[in-house]
């Protein structure tokens, strides 16, 4: 009997062709299901492949008859309930090194695109505005970045920024003043990071430990006029205190990829011209999606025909 892999979001085609080169194995694309047709389809299924807007809840992993295996075409598994899925014996695995590039990639387009206000100055151009003494902004050179969440983003980003000049103070649970002083920037606790970065960027995962790490009491600690970019998740963020420390200019802007709500539409954040916003593009690149889904789709082959993986 050939093996189901059921795929339940866009996955790239060089992920695709790496299953139609396995015998014994069938896959489907079912996009866009609603709840009750994902509880159906999933009851044969061997295995799930999902980005991050299908929600793997314990309900659909508890209707798997057959699944052995969920993959997720990226870094973060928080759209699945990974102890519903160890309880059952189902392995998740991700594909952690496949978007690093990309996801700093569009950190630093994002900070560039913040000090520098272009979307905000495009799109009053876009209007028939020509407005230069609007749109001033801040040299990154000699500014501080504080990174908090060193690991394979946090890092390919200190190392662009300090390309732009920018010192660079950050903080890991795992980095060492002395690990700090190899890569060439400051060691600093959250702290130290909060009361002295001008830009402040996060790159940790979302867990109990990071939810609304950034919230009121975090604001306070930090410089006037700092700004914030957010190309990791939503949530670790509390955006009401966000949207506070714009309105009382403690934060001068924000750059966001991504919010707690998503696909988001209507956030009130987004009605702030300090604001600017991308739909969670981190990861939106060919070569990204490219990776992600041949190192997803190979651990799942792997898995199914000999129970070894790469990711897990
Ligand atoms: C990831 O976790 O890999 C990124 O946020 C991209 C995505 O969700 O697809």
């Amino acid at each position: 009997m050939a093996f189901h892999v059921l795929i339940t979001d866009p996955l790239s085609k060089e992920g695709i062709q790496v299953l139609e080169q396995q015998e014994n194995l069938q896959y489907e694309f079912a996009t866009d299901l609603s709840s009750d047709e994902l509880l159906t389809k999933i009851e044969t299924a061997d295995a799930l492949l999902v980005r991050s807007q299908t929600q793997v809840t314990r309900q659909l992993i508890e209707s798997a008859g057959n699944l052995k295996i969920i993959g997720r075409a990226g870094v973060g598994v928080d759209n699945i309930d990974i102890n519903a899925a160890t309880e059952r014996g189902i392995i998740v695995v991700n594909a952690p090194n496949g978007n690093t590039n990309s996801a700093a990639e569009h950190t630093m387009a994002m900070l560039m695109a913040l000090s520098r206000k272009i979307p905000q100055a495009h799109y009053s151009l876009k209007n028939q505005q020509w407005d230069r003494k609007k749109y001033v902004g801040v040299e990154l050179k000699n500014k501080t970045l504080g990174i908090i969440g060193l690991g394979r983003i946090g890092a390919e980003v200190a190392y662009r920024a300090k390309g732009q000049r920018m010192n660079v103070m950050a903080y890991d649970p795992f980095l060492t003043p002395e690990k700090a002083d190899h890569l060439g920037i400051d060691y600093g606790t959250v702290k130290e990071v909060l009361n002295k970065a001008d830009f402040i960027t996060i790159h940790t995962p979302l867990l109990k430990e990071t939810k609304h790490l950034l919230n009121e009491e975090a604001f306070r600690q930090m410089k006037p006029g700092v700004q914030i970019i957010n190309c990791a998740r939503g949530g670790i963020i509390d955006e009401e205190a966000l949207y506070q420390a714009i309105l009382e200019g403690k934060v001068a802007g924000a750059a966001l990829d991504v919010l707690e709500e998503e696909p988001f539409h209507h956030h009130k954040l987004l009605n702030l011209p300090e604001v600017v916003a991308t739909p969670h593009l981190g990861a939106s690149t060919v070569e990204a999606q490219e990776n992600v889904a041949v190192d997803v789709c190979q651990d799942v082959i792997w898995f199914l025909t000999g129970g070894v993986v790469q990711n897990p």
